[in-house]
């Protein structure tokens, strides 16, 4: 007799990817969003886009905003999915595949509140690098558990250096994706004007004001 959870377990693994890949395709989208300026395509309004539910049709910012909250919308469709199939699945074994989906479901919650607070706050830096760094969280955890759900080694491996080595190199590439989203989220591109060096410095001391970049992107003038 077939084992009553191997059709579960094949729905999971492919929704599981599919959400993961959906996931990948908005956050590429979210760059598009900033790179084009669109980030108050809607003004400060959310769930609304200027004051309507749909945008105009010749306002193209606002359609590119309101396209990254419709497409926002369908992975939480797509992860709902993922999370009632991964219940049935896996509320047994393989608890990976299921604490994983779990810990997606809790930082969609998170990064969807997080784009709300990025618009009605006017884009503020922090913001939209927390918003960057969720986004980041929430695509490990969908691809753990697309993982954990197709591939589960035979036996247990000792934690080696290379592993260890592996953890610190995915930790410091992470720092450098979030302090990336703050130099372009705080205006800061362009504040050292030669490289290697910092204006001829090599610790930026003394250049300019610091603490500006907790303004939002629209505020005062930062240099
Ligand atoms: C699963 C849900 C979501 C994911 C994975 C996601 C991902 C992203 C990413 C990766 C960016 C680019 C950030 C950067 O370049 O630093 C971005 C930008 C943005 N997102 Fe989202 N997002 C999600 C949901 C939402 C929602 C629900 C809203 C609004 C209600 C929203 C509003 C924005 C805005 C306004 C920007 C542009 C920020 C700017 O111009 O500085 N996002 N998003």
């Amino acid at each position: 007799m077939q084992n009553p959870t191997a059709r579960p377990k094949r729905l999971f693994s492919s929704l599981a990817i599919a959400t993961a890949l959906l996931t990948i395709g908005l956050i590429v989208f979210g760059a598009v969003v900033r790179v084009t300026d669109s980030g108050l395509g809607c003004g400060n309004q959310w769930p609304l886009c200027n004051g309507t539910i749909f945008p105009p049709l010749d306002n193209l910012t606002a359609w590119i905003e309101w396209l990254h909250r419709l497409f926002a919308l369908l992975i939480g469709a797509f992860g709902l999915a993922t999370l009632v199939v991964a219940i049935r699945a896996y509320r047994h074994e393989n608890r990976i595949a299921l604490w994983a989906t779990v810990a997606a479901a809790l930082l969609y919650v998170v990064q969807s509140a997080l784009g709300a607070i990025v618009v009605v706050l006017d884009l503020p830096p922090t913001s939209v690098t927390l918003h960057l760094g969720t986004a980041m969280l929430l695509l490990a955890a969908l691809l753990t558990a697309a993982l954990a759900s197709v591939y589960r080694p035979a036996r247990r491996y000792a934690r080696d250096r290379f592993t260890t080595l592996a953890y610190i190199v995915t930790a410091l590439a992470f720092v450098i994706i979030l302090t990336g989203a703050l130099v372009r989220g705080s205006g800061a591109t362009l504040a050292c004007v030669d490289y290697p060096l910092c204006n001829g410095e090599i610790f930026p001391t003394g250049q300019g004001q610091r603490g500006q970049w907790l303004l939002p992107r629209h505020g005062p003038c930062r240099y």
